[in-house]
């Protein structure tokens, strides 16, 4: 069976794009694949976090994917920092990669921008520790954005290394499984930032555990022009704002924005944004319930990422003390 490693980083709660871009995505790759859910935090703290808060989300975002549908009885899910093998490889894979592969990566840039000299080393070789995520697993699939390609190309040329460093055929190659294009959510507060758990307004964005209320709510005030609904999305090219709403409206109605405006032209957005709020809470209201009451139970949570990073030992553990062999130790 084809394996796929996955990981998200506990680092604020998941919001809308965050579930239209990967948490669905996730849930119906399980029908197929062999899969490895990850929460990443030992990728999360390359940019210091709260520790209670980090708890708090790991255990939330654990949560929320049971909630949306992950499986972790078929499947595995657990935390990074509760398998070693992930920072054994990690550090061998420091070893193996070179300085200006790092030195390459667009992400750390975008991350960095001109502060470059005051971020921690552990955010410059993020990539190799999500080298050794994968590797650890030899997993034959990793779902990826556009805004990860480039770190799998380098994963695939830190394993094709090590392999010609040692003299064996040991990494295998890894496959991106580019998602099924999935729209670009935006900020309700700003049609150009995307939508994102680490904006500052907790109004830009429609959190996975937000009630009814609140998701009307920030629906409501959600910022939109005063033109109706063009029929045809041509109309909607100059409108971020409209069109974002269109969008999630869409993905959530598994409907193109063709079909939705054929539904709903000549709409002013008072009608058009109750029917979208309808929309949403059906889609993640009871995401958000079955959350709160799996919360609730937090040592049943806790064992479930337990019992997960026990089974992910017991694939990873023989393959990284093989790797750990070949270079000596
Ligand atoms: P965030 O900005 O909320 O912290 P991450 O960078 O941790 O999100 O991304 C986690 C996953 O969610 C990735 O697969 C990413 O592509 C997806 N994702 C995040 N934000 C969006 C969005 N606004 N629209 C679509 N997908 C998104
Ligand atoms: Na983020």
């Amino acid at each position: 069976m084809q394996r796929i490693f996955s990981g998200i980083q506990p680092s604020g709660v998941p919001q809308l794009g965050n579930y239209l871009g990967a948490i669905r995505n996730w849930v119906s790759l399980q029908a197929d694949y062999e899969c490895i859910f990850c929460l990443v935090d030992m990728h999360a703290i390359t940019v210091w976090q709260n520790p209670d808060e980090l708890r708090k989300h790991t255990l939330t975002q654990a949560a929320i994917l049971l909630a949306a549908g992950i499986d972790a009885q078929k499947h595995v899910l657990f935390n990074q920092s509760a398998v070693s093998a992930h920072a054994r490889l990690g550090w061998i894979f420091n070893c193996v990669t070179r300085l200006g592969w790092l030195n390459r990566m667009t992400q750390f840039k975008d991350k960095a921008g001109k502060d470059r000299e005051n971020h921690s080393s552990g955010l410059y070789v993020y990539p190799n520790l999500m080298a050794a995520d994968i590797l650890a697993y030899k997993a034959t699939h990793v779902p990826v954005g556009e805004d990860q390609k480039q770190h799998l190309e380098l994963t695939n040329d830190v394993g094709q290394k090590f392999n010609h460093d040692y003299g064996v055929d040991f990494f295998p190659q890894v496959e991106a499984l580019i998602p099924p294009a999935a729209a670009r959510i935006m900020s309700l507060r700003d049609g150009t930032k995307k939508m994102s758990k680490s904006d500052p307004s907790a109004q830009s964005r429609i959190e996975l555990t937000d009630d009814a209320d609140t998701i009307s709510l920030k629906i409501r005030r959600a910022k939109t022009d005063a033109d109706a609904l063009p029929a045809h999305p041509d109309g909607l090219a100059d409108r971020p704002e409209a069109r974002n709403l269109v969008s999630i409206y869409a993905a959530l109605a598994d409907m193109t924005v063709e079909q939705v405006l054929e539904a709903h032209q000549g709409q002013g957005f008072g009608p058009f944004k109750a029917a979208l709020t309808e929309v949403v809470v059906n889609a993640i209201a009871p995401i958000g319930q079955e959350t709160t009451r799996l919360l609730q139970d937090e040592t049943h949570l806790l064992q479930t990422l337990r019992s997960g990073a026990q089974r992910a030992s017991a694939i990873a553990e023989p393959i990284v003390s093989e790797a750990e062999k070949l270079v000596g130790f």
